[in-house]
């Protein structure tokens, strides 16, 4: 339990550096910089991609604590029921966008990518981590007919090592390298 504690407040606290490295990259730039073949646009989406990254993160944080607002809904609210109803719709909404985001930032950095014209190791390393949580993501969400699909679907997503590896080579990438 406080092993997995840690692990989410790294991941979060990496899940921050990394929007800070990555929008601090922007301002870095000057108009010498070879910005590949979408200019400026390319490094917009790569800060893009960076917000999706984070806010897939937040999840880390959101589901500890909607369980701990639905366990003392009661304590809250005089009409616990009337929270934890509202509580349940909120977590829809926030699981829809974390899919679409998520995914969608997967496709922004490829582009972002590909854009920059950046082919370094550690750059699409990151990437490639990002892609696994999509998949891992995608096959826990679909319910994959084998339910031994979808129970390791659910380890590989929810496990913290990729996300904090993924997060680590894309902020080393960004900062040092770019
Ligand atoms: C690329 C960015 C993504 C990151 C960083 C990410 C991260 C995570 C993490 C850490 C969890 C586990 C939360 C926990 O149980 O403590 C989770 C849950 C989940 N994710 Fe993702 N995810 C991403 C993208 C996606 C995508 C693209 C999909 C689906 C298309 C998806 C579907 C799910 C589902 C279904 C859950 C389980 C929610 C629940 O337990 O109610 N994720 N995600």
């Amino acid at each position: 339990m406080q092993m997995r504690l840690y692990a989410t407040a790294t991941t979060a606290l990496i899940a921050i550096l990394l929007v800070v490295g990555t929008v601090t990259a922007e301002d870095h730039d000057d108009d010498d910089d070879d910005d590949g073949f979408l200019g400026d646009a390319g490094e917009g989406l790569g800060t893009a991609a960076a917000w999706g990254l984070a806010f897939s993160t937040t999840i880390i944080i959101w589901k500890p604590g909607l369980k701990y607002i639905r366990a003392n809904a009661d304590k809250i609210v005089e009409d616990g029921r009337w929270l934890k109803k509202k509580l349940g719709k909120a977590n829809r909404w926030y699981l829809k966008i974390h899919y679409w985001i998520g995914a969608g930032a997967v496709l922004v950095g490829f582009i972002h990518g590909v854009a920059m014209n950046r082919w370094e190791v550690l750059f699409w390393g990151g990437w490639v981590g990002m892609l696994f949580m999509s998949i891992t993501g995608s096959l826990l969400l679909w319910k994959w007919p084998p339910r031994k699909v979808k129970k390791g679907a659910r380890l590989l997503h929810a496990q913290r090592a990729v996300l904090v590896i993924t997060i680590v080579l894309l902020f080393v990438s960004h900062e040092f390298f770019d």
